[in-house]
């Protein structure tokens, strides 16, 4: 009884509960820091102008994006490092995974026929990936540390644009005949409530789950709008809301039927919307295109270091290519997101 006293009292600084000791993410593109650098798929983002502006450096990391992302910016707030490594990234060990992991993977959806659209690691992988970790923790912290730190974490989850944008509406898979787009919203709805189920299962608690952003907004949908003038596509914007409201609706359902679990939504839609609405409120120019070449289709390999048209200061822009955001836009938004509810967390 002593020994096991003087244990317990040993391992106390890591019973703090002022904060979290790991920030653990979910996800696709607006969140993968790297993991697509590692498989086989066209969708990649490690080459210039990818990473021109990356912690004040040139650093094409396989981040959608001229810099940081959101989650690197949380796991800053939470005083977890700078950034969220990429999990199959090999310049990083276990020791760095220990308080920040990342296992999306860009284009990837809620929906298993979305992340096969363009060979991306399916949700259900990334869960794959997350019981290994837990298994490399363990011999990293031991056993017991290993179980506080997963049921301590935060856990980050960004997703479900893709199960749209590069399914539903273009036809690459059958969705569209299966299901009415409410309908989608629905099935959407029920593999986000089993894959949150899922994590539970393993130890996750602090479940922080990004609603989706008004997506008929992005670039690219603009351009597809460009025939009716070049605003956003409302149905997008639409179809985004309802989702968003069937997930709020979830969050009573799990957390009655999940002892302990804080499942969060981070409310990203209106905050973004009103950004898109009032650009110059934040120092922008230019909130229709992406920053990377002309801005009005560029994505990936066609954002390549080549084009002429990359625009020499990416925080003039709300957008760094036709669909993701700039540093400077996810920078804005992680910091709303911790003030305003990852904050509970700390
Ligand atoms: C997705 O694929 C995985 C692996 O094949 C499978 O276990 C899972 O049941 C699938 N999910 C759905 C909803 O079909
Ligand atoms: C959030 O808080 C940080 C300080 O922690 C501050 O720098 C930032 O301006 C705040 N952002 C917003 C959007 O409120």
């Amino acid at each position: 009884m002593p020994l096991l006293l003087l244990l317990c009292l040993s391992s106390l600084p890591f019973l703090s509960d002022s904060a979290v000791p790991a920030i653990v993410v979910f996800g696709d593109s607006t969140v993968d820091t790297g993991n697509n650098n590692a498989i086989p798929t066209l969708l990649k983002s490690n080459f210039m102008p990818y990473g021109r502006d990356f912690l004040g450096g040139t650093h094409p990391t396989g981040r959608f994006s001229n810099g940081r992302l959101a989650s690197d910016f949380y796991a800053e707030a939470f005083g977890l490092g700078p950034i969220v490594p990429a999990y199959l990234d090999p310049a990083y060990t276990i020791k760095d995974f220990a308080t920040a992991v990342c296992f999306a993977s860009a284009g990837t959806g809620l929906d298993n026929a979305t992340s096969g659209v363009l060979s991306v690691i399916p949700l259900w992988k990334e869960v794959e990936y997350f019981k290994e970790y837990q298994g490399r923790l363990r011999r990293y912290l031991g056993v017991e540390k290993a179980k506080w730190t997963v049921n301590e974490a935060l856990y980050v989850i960004s997703i479900g644009t893709n199960d749209f944008v590069e399914n539903y509406y273009s036809y690459t898979t059958t969705r569209y005949k299966e299901f009415t787009i409410e309908e989608y919203n629905d099935f959407l709805i029920s593999l986000t409530a089993s894959f949150i189920k899922e994590i539970y299962s393993l130890g996750a608690r602090k479940i922080a789950f990004t609603g989706l952003c008004p997506m008929g907004c992005v670039p690219l949908e603009r351009t597809m709008n460009l025939f009716y003038g070049g605003g956003c596509l409302e149905e997008r914007n639409w179809v985004a809301r309802d989702f968003n409201s069937k997930f709020q609706g979830l969050i009573g359902v799990l957390s009655a039927s999940l002892p302990g679990l804080r499942l969060v939504y981070l409310p990203v839609y209106d905050f973004f919307l009103n950004l898109v609405n009032n650009p110059s409120l934040y120092g922008y120019e230019d909130v229709e295109h992406g920053c990377c070449a002309t801005g009005l289709f560029e994505l990936g390999y066609l954002c390549s270091q080549w084009n002429p048209f990359t625009c020499p200061d990416a925080n003039k822009f709300v957008f760094w290519d036709a669909v993701h955001p700039t540093e400077k836009t996810s920078r804005i938004v992680a910091h709303y997101l911790v003030n305003t509810t990852l904050s509970q967390f700390m």
